[in-house]
């Protein structure tokens, strides 16, 4: 297929759902409803959804089949053990321990570990990631590389942790106070981008001086051994598999959300190779979640993730994941559009900073051109920037590192043509920026205010 241009979805559409094509005016109603909050608006008013792509993806024919086969026993269902086998195939942990989805992994490891007076590096903290250790009164701390956070810098490991960074700061916290390393594998909050293999090397040479676990959250695994594979040098031969058990093998834990690379609509897991660790957490997770054989799940959905894990490493898939997610952003890149760069593995992040240089970050310009796309051509993406990362535990707001506008696309859902009309519409939109104005945020919870804080349109 290397000697054809145009992108060959591996797969053959089986079922399909309606996409109702509303109008701009139909938007301009829903938007008001919503206090102009993406979240708060119906999904039958959007027509391509770029929300997120967790938990959002097709299943295939053979997960389907796999749902039928779902056994619900309480205790020891057959739904488990498959699960546990593809699970481990991937990531050898001693102790796999099922949760709902990512987050419920997170609180329960950071209810754990955490608390008052420790603190977690991690490349970049995902929101729900930051929140859980925040939760606890621990602190989150950022170190991914510098080129990591200039969005037009070109890299091919963007992703990558600061190491020498990170020395310095397990030196002057001490390793008593950090319970865990943290590396996001894809960096969703920088940008989808990769971490190499050489860089988690390093990262754990710098764990083991220091005697500090190194954990994954691994939410897209097999998009980062994709980059790894395509990129890092000696890599393009090995199987995608065998690129991943090298980076399980580096870790002492993960944390997982299997609505990402688990192909699944939902679901997750905590896995750690500590015994103590373990019994600690399931014991929370019997509080929470339920009991250690299905955690928050169906057995259906163990099978789903069981099935979606052997189908996530497959190379026809990958490629063409990645190629028509850099489709998007190279079309995006020959308009002038500023996007984070290189593209990543599951979206293309508009910088709407460098976009909408008119609309101060105070007033959000990731959120003014996610309401723009959506209003004009009925695209929901997700503001990532300062109304998701600005608002600080004391309450003081600062702008956030970079405000950016995430399409994210789901797996295996939409079609080129699809892609094209999204193109389409961004540029349209970007054409016309300057036109865009600010918002005010009119009413906003406590933490997590992104998902149902109230706007209200600048004049
Ligand atoms: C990097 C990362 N970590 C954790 C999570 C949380 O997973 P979940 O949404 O399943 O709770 C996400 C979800 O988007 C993520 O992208």
């Amino acid at each position: 297929m290397e000697r054809w241009k145009t992108i060959v979805e591996p797969f053959r559409i089986h079922s399909v759902e309606p996409i109702r094509l509303k109008t701009v005016e139909q938007r301009d109603i829903a938007l008001r409803e919503a206090g102009w909050n993406l979240f708060g608006v119906h999904a039958e008013d959007v027509i391509i959804d770029l929300l997120t792509d967790s938990g959002t993806g097709a299943m295939s024919r053979d997960q389907w089949a796999g749902i039928q086969r779902g056994d619900e026993s309480y205790a020891g269902s057959p739904s488990w053990y498959a699960f546990l086998e593809s699970v481990q195939a991937l990531f050898p942990f001693r102790h796999v321990i099922p949760t709902h989805q990512g987050r419920a992994a997170e609180k329960i490891l950071f209810s754990a570990i955490g608390g008052p007076g420790k603190s977690i590096p991690n490349n970049t903290h995902f929101d729900t990631t930051r929140a859980n250790v925040e939760y606890t009164g621990a602190e989150a701390v950022d170190l991914v590389i510098p080129e990591g956070r200039v969005p037009s810098l070109l890299h091919p490991f963007k992703g990558n942790m600061d190491v020498a960074a990170l020395e310095v700061f397990l030196a002057e916290r001490g390793a008593d106070n950090v319970p865990a390393v943290f590396v996001t594998i894809t960096n969703n909050s920088g940008g989808g981008q990769p971490v190499s293999l050489a860089n988690l090397h390093a990262v754990r040479a710098v764990c083991d001086r220091f005697g500090v676990p190194l954990f994954l959250d691994a939410c897209r695994f097999a998009e980062n051994a994709w980059f790894i594979h395509e990129r890092e040098e000696g890599q393009s031969g090995r199987p995608i598999v065998d690129i991943v058990r090298e980076m399980a093998s580096l870790a002492d834990g993960m944390t997982m959300s299997a609505k990402k690379d688990g192909m699944a609509n939902i679901g997750g897991w905590l896995a750690v190779n500590d015994d103590a660790l373990a019994e600690r957490c399931r014991n929370l997770l019997i509080l929470t979640e339920g009991f250690p054989t299905y955690g928050g799940l169906a057995g259906r959905d163990l099978e789903a993730i069981a099935q979606g894990l052997r189908e996530v490493v497959d190379e026809d898939y990958l490629r063409y994941r990645i190629g028509s997610t850099a489709c998007l952003g190279d079309a995006l890149v020959e308009s002038g559009i500023p996007i984070v760069r290189p593209v990543g593995g599951h979206a293309v992040y508009i910088d709407a900073r460098a976009l909408l240089p008119h609309i101060d970050p105070l007033q959000y310009p990731g959120q003014a051109l996610a309401i723009a796309l959506f209003r004009e051509g009925g695209i929901r993406g997700c503001e990532i920037g300062t109304v998701m990362f600005g608002r600080h535990p004391d309450g003081t707001e600062t702008p956030a590192a970079m405000d950016l506008v995430r399409l994210a696309i789901p797996r295996r859902t939409y079609t080129q043509s699809h892609i094209d009309y999204v193109i389409e519409v961004v540029r349209w939109v970007a054409e016309r920026g300057s036109d865009l104005r600010g918002y005010r945020i009119a009413e906003e919870p406590r933490s997590l205010r992104h998902f149902t804080a109230r706007f209200e349109p600048l004049d």
